[in-house]
């Protein structure tokens, strides 16, 4: 006789497109087998707060595909490895709180938990199962940056919102002769504005991976409007530095936060390109639109997938691994070394050399 498991979801970290998708998979794949499966909420403080648990059907999860954001909500403060606590006075710390998940997971009966969320809640994920819970990962996040997998889902979805974003800003930049500046997300990794300044038809990207000199940008601007091409859009990854420089936070990490805020990079340059060239810049953030809505049809397709595969490794008994895309399969990695890779722009691969050949300047 088969056995009836009962499973449990969550997603944590910042939202991004598909998010929805993911749940929708998996509660499918486990309902069509039999199981029973559960909602976490917020990331892994639903395990702290665990009259919050929701149980997930057919029906709660029907058409949610194609929803934004996440019907479980999300934190990127709720580590229970270091969770902040505070006391009347507004005093905090951090405290280690993973044996109470544990004895939560435990006394609910859980078979399994899915783990949906970025590199933080992966390696939460991957911490949780060495302490013995039978953990499966799905990796999520617009920046793209989570080793192992082709892409994670979500990134397809922020592309194209950047680069929506872009193509708009032409024709401002060029009613008025402008230096358009947007800031895109993907904390030090380039991927969106590589992958949105090429789709776009940016003059100038600027990625972290790529360390930029602003004289070079300058040049860049000046030979154009010397060719009589008056108006310009450059691309600033959010986590862009300039040679020899650092980036822009707008602080922290706050407590129980594991990165800091990046933001501000777009402005300095502006601001940098007016001094030296004269030419009336503006800068713009994208911001939060960029996860925002609903995920593109290759996002939602993969999410699927992952939710599915999901499922099937859980059936599998293969704990501890990561879903991934290897094109064209899904195939299970396990989290140690998914975690292991930091996952940056090439610099010397083909998306960087199609940019060069177009003659796009990353101010190298
Ligand atoms: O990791 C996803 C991401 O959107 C990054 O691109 C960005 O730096 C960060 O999250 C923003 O985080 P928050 O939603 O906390 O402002």
């Amino acid at each position: 006789m088969l056995q009836r498991k009962k499973i449990c979801i969550n997603t944590g970290g910042g939202d991004a497109p598909g998010l929805n998708a993911v749940i929708e998979a998996v509660t499918m794949a486990a309902c069509n087998r039999g199981w029973e499966v559960y909602g976490i909420k917020s990331g892994y403080t639903g395990f702290l707060n665990t009259e919050e648990i929701i149980h997930l059907t057919p029906e709660k999860v029907d058409g949610i595909a194609s929803i934004g954001g996440t019907i479980l909500g999300s934190t990127n403060k709720g580590n229970p490895f270091m969770m902040p606590v505070c006391n009347a006075a507004g005093e905090c710390e951090q405290r280690d709180l993973s044996d109470r998940v544990m004895d939560n997971f435990r006394r609910l009966g859980f078979d399994a938990l899915v783990a949906v969320g970025g590199d933080g809640s992966l390696d939460i994920a991957h911490r949780f199962a060495a302490k013995g819970m039978p953990v499966i990962g799905v990796p999520k996040t617009i920046d793209n940056d989570i080793g192992g997998t082709v892409v994670s889902f979500g990134f397809d979805t922020a592309v194209s919102i950047a680069t929506e974003a872009i193509d708009r800003l032409h024709s401002t930049a060029r009613s008025h002769d402008r230096v358009m500046v947007v800031e895109v997300m993907g904390r030090n990794a380039g991927f969106i504005a590589i992958n949105s300044g090429i789709s776009g038809n940016a003059d100038v990207i600027l990625i972290p991976e790529i360390p930029f000199n602003i004289d070079i940008v300058c040049e860049k601007l000046m030979e154009n409007e010397l060719r009589g091409h008056k108006y310009a859009i450059v691309v600033v990854a959010e986590g862009a530095v300039p040679i020899g420089g650092d980036v822009i936070t707008k602080g922290g990490p706050e407590l129980g936060r594991q990165h800091v805020i990046l933001g501000g990079m777009a402005e300095h340059v502006a601001k940098e390109i007016s001094l030296r060239t004269g030419k009336d810049s503006r800068s713009l953030v994208l911001g939060h639109l960029q996860r925002g809505g609903s995920p593109t049809t290759f996002d939602r397709r993969l999410s699927l997938r992952f939710g599915a595969a999901a499922v099937r490794a859980i059936e599998a008994g293969k704990f501890d691994h990561m879903v991934a895309l290897q094109s064209p399969d899904i195939v299970l990695v396990p989290l140690e070394e998914a975690l292991s890779i930091q996952k940056r722009v090439q610099v010397d691969g083909d998306t960087v050399l199609t940019g060069r050949d177009l003659g796009i300047c990353f101010g190298d």
